[in-house]
């Protein structure tokens, strides 16, 4: 590791692959001989185009993603995604399935409702604190779209398998898990992701879109607010977060060309979150909070036998180069996040970092 550098676990912005930092610190001054940095191109150059055009083609081979689809880069995060989604899809008479799987669902069927839009909460894991992926739902089968969260970056748990619908497109927040693993896109009508977790710093919300999905945007809503509009004009508009797409470009060359593609991603990413759930399971002094078959391979959370343990489990790590590891304040406790930039030496720190805690502590 670069000396001064901390392993990094935070939940979002977070850490990013080192070699791409050191790609943007040694271009930033002068991109690909242009003379400027890329924060100072056009966005109507070819520099920047040649960025954007080819960050869509890779996530299209990334996810083999035919003509159907429309990559576009929107602002406002994913949260802006919450109330655009029902606007865009749902018009009179239509309807749509939720199934709400921690904070983030509840934020997405919130800005449905404000907008009174017709939906059905179809399962909820609400009864037991969010610990758990729901399973046996029955979806409607005149639902417009089925929204799902695939990985609940606060309560840690993660659709290992997509549910079947019927046919019923999904319509998934991959927010904390895009490009972390292959998804079988065939289920999917829309996905969408916040970039500053797996693929970016913040500023910019990657939204995939299906065309029969596309074709039910109606041009009675605010022009910046369709989607037809960035699909139309690239996602330029109007001036795109020309930084934020650039970086997102540099994450998704460093998995396609340096990791090997999203299969391989997964088997990083396996090893990872395997090693640490091993070490959790046969801890008595740690705990796992997510149900075993619905644990996240990106957040794992996990207590300890009380908050002052945790309070000092932090900072100590902290000291010993380990940031990031204090859980969300809405749920307390700690959370290690291993998105996609992290490393396996960075996991196996930290299980060394918990075992000499435990035997301080324990
Ligand atoms: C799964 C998920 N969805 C949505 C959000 C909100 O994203 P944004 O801050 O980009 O609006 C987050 C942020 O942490 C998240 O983890």
């Amino acid at each position: 590791m670069t000396e001064s550098r901390i392993y990094n676990f935070n939940a979002g912005p977070a850490a990013l692959p080192l070699p791409v930092l050191q790609e943007i610190q040694a271009s930033f001054l002068n991109f690909q001989g242009s003379g400027m940095s890329i924060t100072e191109v056009s966005h109507r150059s070819k520099w920047f185009d040649d960025v954007i055009n080819d960050t869509v083609a890779r996530t299209k081979r990334l996810l083999g993603l035919d003509d159907r689809y429309s990559v576009l880069f929107v602002q406002g995060g994913a949260s802006m995604q919450f109330c655009m989604i029902p606007m865009n899809f749902l018009g009179k008479g239509d309807t749509a399935d939720y199934v709400n799987t921690g904070t983030w669902s509840t934020k997405a069927i919130k800005e449905a409702e404000i907008q009174q839009k017709s939906i059905s909460v179809v399962a909820s894991s609400e009864d037991k604190n969010f610990a758990y992926i729901p399973k046996d739902i029955a979806f409607n089968q005149d639902a417009v779209y089925c929204h799902i969260t695939s990985n609940n970056t606060i309560k840690g748990t993660q659709w290992a398998q997509f549910p079947e619908t019927g046919g019923v497109p999904l319509v998934a927040d991959m927010s904390s898990d895009i490009f972390s693993r292959p998804v079988d896109m065939e289920k999917f009508g829309l996905i969408y992701a916040g970039a500053q977790k797996n693929m970016g710093p913040a500023g910019v919300c990657m939204a995939i879109i299906r065309d029969d999905l596309l074709d039910r945007v109606p041009e009675d809503i605010p022009t910046m607010l369709r989607y037809s509009t960035f699909a139309a004009k690239n996602s330029m508009f109007n001036t795109p977060p020309c930084f934020s797409i650039y970086t997102v470009w540099l994450v998704l060359k460093w998995i396609e060309d340096t990791v090997g593609g999203l299969e391989k991603m997964a088997a990083r990413n396996d090893a990872k979150a395997s090693l640490l759930y091993n070490f959790l399971d046969n801890s008595g002094f740690y705990r796992g909070t997510a149900a075993g078959d619905s644990r996240s391979r990106m957040n794992v959370t996990f207590r300890l036998p009380d908050e002052d343990l945790e309070k000092r489990f932090v900072e100590s790590a902290l000291k010993n180069g380990m940031g990031g590891l204090k859980g969300h304040r809405s749920v307390g406790g700690c959370r290690a996040s291993i998105y996609n930039p992290t490393g396996l030496e960075a996991v196996e720190t930290l299980v060394d970092f918990m075992k000499s805690f435990e035997k301080e502590n324990g």
